[in-house]
């Protein structure tokens, strides 16, 4: 899931494949205008159910979408060993997603259910935050149902099925994020009343969305956003660009995030357990430090990050070029 768009700053990050980084401006003028999901769609986006979920209308996709599916998904796996993390790819393994179908959602619940207690339910598109949080705080993942065009493979407003279940659900199979995106949920709510969501929502963008973990051959992916991005999961672990900082909370709860393009810096969690020691936190005081203090840009490095690359910032550089 992911939050509307850049001028809503909401906790939810948009996802890793909304970009457009290869598309010239004909190519855009040219393609269909993308149809609204959800919260985006305004007031028709809204189901009848409070909770915001529907059905997930498995028997209504298509064979072009379930074609489409097919396309992300093989790219996809081809690109990913050797980037994903072990706990990714395992959790892909034991669960019911394969190339030929949009996956069913009631049976990747049972399967994860008995694995973590979680279940994938269909919502439309986006979802308010606070129902948001209250899902995910019931150990609900709340996943798109609708699956984006062939001419969007790589450019995405919205989060669809594809970043959802792809990107999302085979990390849900580890009992660290299950408990640590539970946590989360908990203290999303916490954070509307203290006034700290953006805090916070920098704390799940830089992890569920877009973290790097440390293993034993070198730094792996765990981030949906990058997990279900083709082109971020080469730019995050290969190019010279970005900086890969060491994860430090307090830190992070300071520093803006890329909305529109990758990110400018990373940061790496010692192992997929440093996410539980968070979940036994009180975010309330460090919330109040990090509002304090400095913010940071996404490129921002500070003298004591532990860095395991100082990036040459040479793609965002280049960008900003461009687009002047
Ligand atoms: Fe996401």
């Amino acid at each position: 899931m992911a939050c509307p768009s850049a001028t809503s700053p909401g906790p939810r990050p948009p996802t890793g494949p909304t970009r457009r980084s290869s598309a010239t401006e004909a190519e855009m003028l040219a393609e269909p205008v993308a149809a609204k999901h959800g919260l985006a769609a305004g007031e028709a986006g809204r189901p009848a159910n409070a909770d915001w979920t529907i059905d997930q209308g498995w028997a209504n996709y298509s064979a072009a979408e379930h074609a489409t599916w097919k396309t992300l998904f093989e790219r996809q796996t081809k690109l990913l060993p050797g980037r994903a993390c072990d706990e990714f790819v395992q959790g892909m393994k034991d669960l019911p997603i394969g190339a030929d179908q949009i996956p069913d959602f009631r049976r990747l619940s049972e399967v994860l259910m008995q694995r973590t207690g979680w279940q994938v339910v269909a919502v439309p598109g986006l979802v308010p935050d606070d129902v948001f949080f209250e899902h995910l705080a019931n150990r609900r993942f709340p996943a798109g149902h609708f699956i984006r065009k062939p001419h969007e493979l790589d450019y995405l407003e919205e989060p669809d099925v594809f970043h959802d279940v792809f990107g999302h659900v085979p990390m849900l199979m580890n009992p660290a994020i299950a408990d640590f995106i539970q946590a989360y949920g908990q203290g999303g709510l916490r954070a509307q009343q203290l006034g700290c969501l953006p805090q916070l929502a920098r704390v799940y963008w830089y992890t569920i969305e877009f973290g790097l973990v440390q293993q034993r051959d070198g730094l792996r992916i765990y981030g949906a956003g990058i997990a279900s991005s083709f082109t971020e999961s080469v730019f995050c672990l290969d190019s010279p660009s970005p900086n890969r900082v060491r994860f430090d909370l307090e830190r992070v709860m300071r520093t803006h995030y890329r909305i529109d393009d990758f990110q400018e810096s990373y940061f790496v969690i010692r192992d997929l357990d440093e996410l539980l020691d968070f979940t036994r936190v009180d975010f309330a005081p460090l919330y109040q430090r990090a509002k304090n203090a400095r913010e940071l840009q996404p490129g921002d490095l500070l003298p004591d990050d532990v860095l395991f690359q100082r990036g040459d910032g040479s793609y965002h550089r280049a960008r900003n070029t461009v687009t002047g």
